[in-house]
């Protein structure tokens, strides 16, 4: 089996970007609409809301599109799997015509919209396929062609031999897309900018308070402002009981070369793994998803991008592997995203989240549906996406998913009571979770020996982490916040990091 060595972790995206900076900018008094997290759905409302005539401010904890959105795959597309026949079964054909026909005018939109501003994000029409070599998946993806093209996207149904890579039969939608998310976001960012738009980076939002004004505080400062959206990827207010609706799962992306990349964009029904092509000057390069696991479970992760990197170099023939990076997503019980009124008593705070790996598209559709609503305009997608809805199904689900978060909460616990160790046992670039009398301490030990110490319970709702070998993050299993290893915040829900460990009674 070929090995390909791993690089540091890097996205693609970010790497081949320059942003301009926005960092330590005045946080403004007020606003007609704060956005609060700068991805591909929080540009997207911003910038519509902009060009409507309001005054908008983007406050985002890091960089523009540095979050999950420049960490994806990048595939436009209203294909998001196997997903037609199920939501069809789950919620109806309307809702499924609905769904297709929401996704295919985001994919659209973008098309004309990068062109209107004349944004190069590399955007390029593709056929997106979902393929299987197992029979047993064969009668769904017979199902899926029917339910897609009744739900008017165009599908067909696709024999093996017809594709770039190894499989028996697949389910083929024409007119998707692929491009550069990061160059997308920036080109929206300067867009929001011209129509006076203020962006602000480096500026994290720690509270609210909702009202028929609302006050979004930061912790340089406060801004005054009509209407709130909240697009953090994992909605950052705990109001919404969020936490108990929403699944997390992570992937992990290698990026290689290869003398011809693919043309169209694939996905594995059996093995989920994702393949489109990219290039970049001379360099053609393949890019793959997969190995996806639950943020913050216990395992090997350097082993896992192995695992990735191997599948690459048997079925993509990539030769040299130029990045690799990791990121994770969230599901809704329905797997339809939450866009709308943050909970059913908010005038004006409002959220979207919960894309289930298909942001891209459906983090654009989020940004279009929440202008509509924050103009007052009917818009037919609201009760699909409505955040608020509840059926004796999600009811169970949510039951089930609580009860994953509390094995979590005490086995972890438990698990690390029993570990007795102490610091000298972790070698240079290792991290555990250690007790230190009563404490569990989240313990690191850098390359040239330094100890970092820190309290081992999430900040957010106080499950404990656990160390991420190839990221070398503290992850978060009950939500997904992840914390580097001096304690700050890599990714929420979590707005506040992990206090140093003080030591105390032994
Ligand atoms: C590995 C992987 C591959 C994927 N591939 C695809 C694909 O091919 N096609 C597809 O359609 N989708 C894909 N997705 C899904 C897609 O990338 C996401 O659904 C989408 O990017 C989410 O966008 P967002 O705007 O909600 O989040 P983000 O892009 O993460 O934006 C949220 C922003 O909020 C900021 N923020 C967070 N907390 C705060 C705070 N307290 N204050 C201020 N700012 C804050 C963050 O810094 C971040 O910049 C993939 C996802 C993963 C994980
Ligand atoms: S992310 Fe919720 S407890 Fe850690």
């Amino acid at each position: 089996m070929t090995r390909l060595e791993l690089p540091e972790p890097l996205s693609l995206w970010v790497d081949t970007t320059t942003a301009p900076d926005r960092l330590g900018r005045p946080v403004p008094a007020d606003a007609d609409v704060v956005v609060v997290g700068a991805g591909i759905a929080g540009l997207t409302v911003a910038y519509l809301q902009a060009e409507a005539g309001r005054s908008v401010v983007v406050l985002e904890a890091g960089r523009v599109g540095a979050g999950v959105s420049g960490h994806s795959t990048a595939k436009l597309s209203a294909q998001h799997g196997l997903k037609y026949d199920a939501l069809r079964r789950r919620r109806g054909a309307r809702a499924a015509s609905t769904y297709a026909r929401t996704q295919q005018d985001a994919v659209d939109w973008v098309a004309r919209t990068a062109a209107e501003l004349d944004v190069d994000c590399e955007f390029s029409r593709r056929d997106s396929v979902v393929h299987t070599s197992d029979r047993r998946q064969f009668g769904a993806i017979r199902r899926e062609v029917e339910t897609a093209r009744a739900a008017g996207l165009a599908a067909d149904l696709v024999d093996g031999a017809e594709l770039e890579l190894p499989a028996a039969a697949g389910v083929r939608i024409s007119g998707q897309a692929q491009f550069h998310p990061r160059k997308w976001l920036l080109g929206l960012a300067h867009h929001v900018e011209r129509l006076d738009g203020r962006i602000l980076e480096g500026t994290r939002v720690t509270g609210l308070d909702e009202g028929r004004v609302a006050r979004v505080r930061t912790a340089r400062g406060s801004i005054r402002t009509r209407d709130v959206v909240v697009a953090t990827h994992y909605p950052v207010f705990d109001r919404g009981l969020f936490f108990a609706r929403l699944g997390i799962t992570r992937d992990l992306v290698v990026a290689g070369t290869v003398p011809i990349p693919p043309k169209n964009m694939y996905l594995d029904a059996a093995t989920q793994h994702s393949v489109r092509g990219h290039i970049e000057g001379e360099r053609s390069s393949v890019i793959v998803g997969g190995e996806h696991y639950r943020t913050g479970e216990r395992i090997d992760v350097r082993q896992r991008y192995e695992r990735l990197a191997a599948w690459a170099a048997a079925h993509l023939g990539v030769n040299e592997l130029t990045h690799r990076w990791s990121a994770h997503d969230m599901s809704t019980l329905d797997s339809v995203p939450y866009v709308g009124r943050y909970h059913p008593a908010s005038r004006n705070l409002w959220v979207a989240t919960g894309f289930g790996q298909w942001g891209m598209s459906g983090g654009t559709a989020a940004g279009l549906l929440l202008n509509d609503l924050l103009l007052g305009r009917d818009n037919d997608s609201e009760r699909l996406y409505d955040p608020n809805r509840f059926d004796a199904r999600s009811a169970l689900a949510l039951a089930r998913d609580n009860a994953t978060v509390a094995r979590h909460f005490v086995g972890d616990r438990l698990a690390a009571l029993r570990r007795r160790s102490g610091p000298e046992s972790i070698g240079a670039g290792e991290g555990r979770v250690l007790m230190r009398g009563s404490s569990a301490v989240a313990t690191y030990r850098a390359a040239d020996g330094t100890l970092h110490e820190r309290e081992a319970h999430c900040t957010h709702l106080g499950c404990l982490v656990s160390f991420n070998n190839a990221e070398r993050t503290w992850d978060c299993p009950c939500h997904g916040s992840r914390f580097s290893v001096d304690g700050s915040v890599v990714h929420g829900p979590a707005t506040r990091p992990l206090p140093p460990y003080r030591g105390g009674p032994a």
